[in-house]
């Protein structure tokens, strides 16, 4: 019998591909500092860490620019996908490993290069410090980081976006965070989706990442990938560890 290649899931909405286990959609094109981050990993020598890939844009774009990468997610079934999907010349320089934020670790210094794209959103904001503590732990010295997150500007949370800036104007260090996520839903969304959801803004990614000893190198809005795109879609940094 030959070997059943699974395909991506189709997609209702242009320019994003569904997750199978409901953390959201990957993009089909990629913002430009998941640009960035695989023009990055293509030009160093080391292997690169794309983490809540899903189906692997990002890893895809880095793989056609020579890098290494280890393609890293909490589902098994976005990494077989992935795997299927990369050309065969590209294959000698992929691996994939199920991974869970913030519980995996890696050997320190081991990457080049990170990139978490659309994913520590997921996390509380405990799990956002632990996950950036233990990355600047990954990176060898000088290695950089790429965040991409969403912002309280897009999605269902984005109703939210009124108690998001009245946090921050009070200088509340996690303005985004929402903890009745379900409230923005309708209602047969609610059992398959997470309880609470934790979109971030580029001060937000900015502070985090430098009280950790990361040097900063740029925190902006992003404008994300689909025809209903706006500027303030994604909030993104990227960051050096020193070295
Ligand atoms: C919204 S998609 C983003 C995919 C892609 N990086 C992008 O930017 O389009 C989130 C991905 O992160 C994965 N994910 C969610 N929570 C995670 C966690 N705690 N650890 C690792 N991966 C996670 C999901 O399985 C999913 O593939």
């Amino acid at each position: 019998m030959p070997e059943t290649i699974p395909e991506l899931p189709s997609s209702p909405v242009p320019g994003l591909i569904p997750t199978l286990n409901n953390t959201g959609w990957m993009t089909e094109s990629l913002d430009r500092l998941s640009q960035d981050f695989a023009a990055y990993a293509g030009g160093i020598r080391g292997e690169s860490l794309d983490i809540g890939c899903a189906y692997g844009i990002a890893t895809l774009a880095a793989l056609e620019q020579g890098a290494r990468v280890l393609a890293a997610d909490l589902d098994a079934r976005h990494l077989e996908i992935l795997a299927g999907r990369t050309p065969a010349e590209h294959r000698g320089r992929l691996r994939t490993q199920v991974a869970s934020l913030p519980d995996v670790d890696f050997a320190p210094g081991r990457f080049g290069a990170i990139l978490a794209a659309r994913v520590l959103h997921f996390l509380p904001p405990a799990g956002v410090t632990l996950t950036l503590y233990k990355m600047f732990q990954w990176l060898e010295p000088g290695g950089r980081l790429y965040v991409v997150c969403d912002s309280p500007y897009v999605g269902p949370w984005r109703d939210a976006a009124p108690e998001y800036e009245r946090r921050k104007s009070q200088g509340c260090p996690w303005p985004g965070l929402v903890i009745d996520y379900h409230r923005y839903l309708p209602e047969q969304a609610r059992a398959a989706s997470p309880t609470f959801i934790h979109p971030m803004d580029p001060d937000v990614l900015r502070r985090a990442c430098g009280q950790l000893g990361f040097e900063v190198l740029e925190a902006a809005w992003l404008e994300g990938g689909t025809r209903y795109r706006s500027p303030r879609d994604h909030a993104g940094v990227v960051a050096r560890r020193p070295g």
